[in-house]
């Protein structure tokens, strides 16, 4: 059982997802977005986020993998569950746990773009900036992580600890 040391409380988690919330509000009040929610990591924070909304939203999911067992990317995403509805002509946030090398979201982005929506923006909770190999626009992000594994508020090692309502490194005490 790896030692996990708090980097996020619940209570500073909550306040970034309700100013990302603000935030979105206020800039899709007269549109009618799809939240895209990238499984599984962003289960949680979707469900946090869209009760904070002012707004009204559709959501749909897709699934991507690439990590495995691993706590390093293994470069290779796999589109476990695409999209089953259209999105032509939408306007897509996409809902992220974590931006770490930018991997994942490309590839995302450019699955998304081949299906013609009318805009793209990006929104994740956690950001990993000194990590990142491939360069992504990110429109809103929450919280700043070092570059240290975590675990917790959705996002897992090896399938566990998702259940843990605060945000918490691996091994490593920052
Ligand atoms: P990227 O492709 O390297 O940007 O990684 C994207 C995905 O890997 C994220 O959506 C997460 O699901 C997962 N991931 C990246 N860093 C971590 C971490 O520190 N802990 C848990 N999952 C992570
Ligand atoms: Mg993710």
């Amino acid at each position: 059982m790896p030692q996990l040391y708090t980097l996020y409380t619940p209570e500073e988690i909550k306040g970034a997802v309700e100013r990302l919330a603000r935030e979105i509000s206020r800039d899709y009040q007269d549109k009618n977005p799809l939240l895209l929610g990238v499984l599984k990591g962003s289960f949680m924070f979707m469900a946090d986020l869209i009760r904070n909304l002012d707004m009204q939203v559709e959501i749909e999911f897709v699934a991507l993998s690439s990590y495995g067992q691993c706590t390093e990317s293994s470069g290779r995403v796999c589109l476990v569950q695409g999209l089953n509805t259209s999105i032509k002509g939408r306007d897509i946030l996409i809902i992220e746990d974590i931006v770490d090398t930018g991997i994942t979201l490309n590839f995302l982005l450019e699955y998304l773009q081949s299906k013609k929506p009318a805009s793209i923006k990006i929104c994740t909770l956690l950001d990993k900036a000194a990590c990142r190999r491939v360069c992504v626009p990110i429109d809103y992000f929450g919280l700043s992580v070092p570059d240290v594994f975590i675990v917790g508020y959705g996002l897992d090692l090896d399938q566990k600890f998702r259940h843990l309502p605060g945000i918490y490194s691996v091994g490593e005490e920052i």
